[in-house]
């Protein structure tokens, strides 16, 4: 797991990796390779997670030409790739719109360049020959880092941490954060924190079109002044199509506004989930040590490693089962094959003040073990370190 996430080691940087459907961009792609007489391998895949399985199963190339024209989730892609490459990989995107705004959200998410089909041969041939290329530029994605909250079984408390987290993130670590709520029918986000949840963040995914800066800047909730929720209550009634175009587009402006977002997710299987697991720089999966808790935080464990090998992985041993628990803790860690990274105590004293005051866990009860523990966890997250900010600025590109 662990290895499969580091990038490849430099010296082993060998061959080209194209993401391509388009036969005549593959065809002047080999016809380019000819004409410099380059012994790269070309590998090519039709996806970009079939890409990232091959850099996960070893495949270290030195440059990656992903087709984004036909892409659902481009943005996503894009920084997908990133991670999984490192940041030595040349990464080029190639598409079909001429757009400004669209190079630069590609170069923020991570590529090194993008070029609109079809291909020039010079413009190919200078990403191609590693004389020319002068290396990758070793571009860091400036967005915000996502952490994905998921419950194995409902009422495990996945909500309740992460609400806490995003609150000690913003509040202790003076982060600007993103908390969002993705049961857009069910979700409790706002009702945990005494707020309206507001009609913007449905707006914004029926309408992706008007997902800008201030749209987001509209449709999110403050709670403190670093602190900013979006979530929705959607009539139980009303059947949600959600585009994972919008969602790729939502979680962009959020990363680029905020300096990390957190979400919480429902389990249900979606294009939506894709796309935020695709995106997540660490998922905490919050186990529940009963016979069904073992069989979903093992399937999540699973989703995870293929749906977001990019991520770090978190199993939480959930507070809120309670009797529910009835595993004991060895056989579960026997049974997922690990042990919890943290335990998170059962306190209904802490969880109720928590609710009753529509406050978040570390001001409704700040000095529960609940708390302490949450703290382990958001100190974690944010001494990772996991998005080292951009090491050049978008201006000088232009
Ligand atoms: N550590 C805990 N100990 C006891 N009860 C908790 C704990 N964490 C949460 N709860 C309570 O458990 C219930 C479910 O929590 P919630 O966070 O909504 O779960 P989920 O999002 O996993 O469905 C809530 O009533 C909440 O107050
Ligand atoms: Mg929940």
């Amino acid at each position: 797991m662990r290895a499969a996430r580091e990038p490849a080691a430099k010296a082993a940087r060998k061959g080209i990796l194209a993401v391509m459907r388009d036969l005549a961009t593959l065809d002047r792609l080999q016809g380019v390779i000819r004409e410099l007489q380059l012994d790269d391998e070309l590998a090519v895949t039709d996806t970009v997670d079939a890409a990232l399985r091959r850099i996960r199963g070893g495949l270290a190339p030195r440059v990656a030409l992903i087709d984004i024209a036909e892409a659902t989730a481009p943005i996503t892609e894009i920084g997908a790739a990133r991670a999984a490459g490192g940041p030595e990989l040349a990464l080029v995107a190639l598409g079909t719109v001429n757009d400004v705004g669209l190079y630069r959200d590609l170069v923020a998410a991570g590529a090194d360049d993008y070029i609109v089909k079809p291909p020039a041969r010079d413009v190919l041939a200078a990403f191609l020959d590693p004389q020319a290329q002068g290396g990758a530029r070793g571009v860091d994605a400036g967005l915000g880092p996502v952490v994905v909250f998921v419950g194995s079984r409902g009422g495990v408390g996945a909500t309740t941490l992460a609400v806490g987290c995003a609150w000690l993130v913003a509040e202790e670590f003076g982060e600007r954060t993103a908390l969002l709520d993705l049961d857009l029918h069910f979700g409790t986000v706002a009702l945990k924190l005494d707020t309206e949840p507001g009609s913007g963040l449905c707006e914004a995914l029926e309408q992706p079109a008007r997902i800008d800066s201030l749209f987001i800047e509209r449709a999110m909730v403050k709670v403190t002044d670093n602190l900013r929720i979006l979530a929705a209550e959607a009539s139980a009634s009303e059947h949600l199509i959600v585009d994972a175009g919008a969602i790729d587009m939502l979680l962009y402006e959020l990363r680029r506004k905020f300096r990390r977002v957190i979400v919480d997710l429902p389990r249900a299987a979606s294009p939506m989930q894709r796309v935020v697991l695709a995106a997540a720089s660490h998922a905490v999966v919050v186990g529940e040590r009963s016979l069904a808790g073992l069989r979903d935080t093992i399937r999540l464990q699973t989703l995870i490693r293929e749906q977001a090998p990019q991520a770090q992985l978190w199993l939480i041993e959930a507070g809120a089962s309670g009797h529910r628990a009835q595993i004991g803790r060895t056989e579960f860690e026997k049974g997922l094959g690990k042990p919890f990274d943290l335990t998170v105590s059962f306190d209904p004293k802490a969880a109720a003040a928590a609710i009753n005051n529509g406050q978040a866990l570390p001001i409704a009860a700040a000095k529960s073990p609940v708390v302490r523990e949450l703290r382990q966890l958001a100190t974690k997250l944010v001494g990772d370190a996991a998005a080292p900010r951009r090491k050049f600025s978008l201006a000088s590109l232009w």
